[in-house]
C-alpha cells in the first residue's frame, strides 16, 4: 500500500502508537503540552541537524516520524532517553520529543514522511 490511514481517536495524550507504512514503522505520537514545550525550548542551533519543531509538525499535538534510527537502523524506544523521546538501545542515540537526536552516533533526526490530516482524528500517511 502506498498510502496507510490512521486512526487518531484511540491515541492518549502522551502516547505512541507504532503503524507499518513501506515495510517500515511509523511513530504516531500524541504529544502532550509538556512535550511540546520541551521541542520548543531548544536552541536549534546546538543541535547536530537543526530543525525548529515547526518544520517536523503539522499540528503541535501530533507527532508523525519513521521509526528507524538514522544510525545503523535499529527501531528506537518511545518514552525513553534522556530527552522525553525515543532511545536507540543498538549504540545509545538520544532523540528528544520532536525526533531529534541530541546525544549518540545518529547523524540526523528522525525522518518525517509525508503526510496529511484528513480529519481531526484520521491522519493519512504517505
Ligand atoms: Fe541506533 Fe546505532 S542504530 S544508535
Amino acid at each position: 500500500l502506498a498510502s496507510l490511514e490512521v486512526d487518531l481517536s484511540g491515541i492518549e495524550p502522551g502516547t505512541t502508537v507504532s503503524v507499518k507504512w513501506r515495510g517500515k514503522p511509523v511513530f504516531v505520537k500524541h504529544r502532550t503540552e509538556e512535550d511540546i514545550k520541551l521541542a520548543n525550548a531548544v536552541d536549534v542551533r546546538s543541535l547536530r541537524h537543526p530543525q525548529d519543531d515547526w518544520e517536523r509538525v503539522k499540528k503541535p499535538e501530533w507527532l508523525v516520524v519513521v521509526g528507524v534510527c538514522t544510525h545503523l537502523g535499529c527501531i528506537p524506544l518511545p518514552n525513553a532517553g534522556d530527552f522525553g523521546g525515543w532511545f536507540c538501545p543498538c549504540h545509545g542515540s538520544h532523540y528528544d520529543t520532536s525526533g531529534r537526536i541530541r546525544k549518540g552516533p545518529a547523524p540526523y533526526n528522525l525522518e518525517v514522511p509525508s503526510y496529511t490530516f484528513l480529519s481531526d482524528d484520521k491522519l493519512l500517511v504517505g
